[in-house]
């Protein structure tokens, strides 16, 4: 069996975990690795619809994605997990039950954020009209030693694929590299 591992992206809405995460999956899928994503707005469509924005309600989300990532991972997959995760223990907790765990830092400052923002979510929550809206009115505790941060705006989509790509790599969980 492949070693399994899970890279959890974390960082704010709209910095770009689910554009990278869809990237590296066909990568990693390209090399014959089974690969499942964990997507933050679709895991709340369908295992956390019950949850709000509460800091409670987030950390039973996170929870919910660790442990599925923990069953994916100890069976050989490579689980990406792209939701905000904007707390540091409960990113902690999901590294301690899981194990092999990469955590990847997608960086984007807030004024790009705003400037992109496709769903609208950054004007409305400047506004005054989101509350506990996660980098303008709600904390997001950066991770403090990330395996690799991708910095969203000054990288393109590919080259914070192959920053993660070069990090499994080296930490073993791509098996050995293939002679050219
Ligand atoms: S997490 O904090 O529990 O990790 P998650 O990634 O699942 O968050 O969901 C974030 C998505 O929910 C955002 O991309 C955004 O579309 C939406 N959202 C709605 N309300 C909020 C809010 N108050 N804070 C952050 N995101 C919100």
């Amino acid at each position: 069996m492949p070693q399994g591992v899970t890279i959890w992206l974390t960082g704010l809405s709209g910095a770009g975990k689910s554009t990278i995460a869809g990237q590296l999956r066909d990568e990693l899928v390209a090399r014959g690795r089974a690969v499942e994503i964990l997507d933050g707005d679709e895991v709340r469509e369908y295992l956390s619809a019950d949850l709000g924005f509460s800091r409670a309600d987030r950390d039973t989300n996170i929870a919910r994605i660790a442990f599925v990532a923990k069953l994916l991972t100890r069976n050989g997959v490579i689980a990406i997990t792209a939701a905000i995760s904007p707390y540091a223990a409960a990113r902690e907790a999901a590294r301690a039950t899981i194990g092999d765990f990469v955590e990847v830092y997608v960086r984007c400052p807030l004024d790009e954020l705003a400037r992109r923002d496709p769903k609208g979510l950054y004007a409305r929550a400047l506004r005054g009209e989101i509350a506990h809206f996660t980098g303008v009115n709600d904390p997001y505790e950066e991770p403090a030693t990330p395996e690799v941060i991708v910095d969203s705006r000054g990288q393109t989509v590919a080259q914070s694929v192959a920053a993660i790509l070069e990090h499994l790599q080296s930490a073993g969980y791509l098996g050995a590299a293939v002679a050219a």
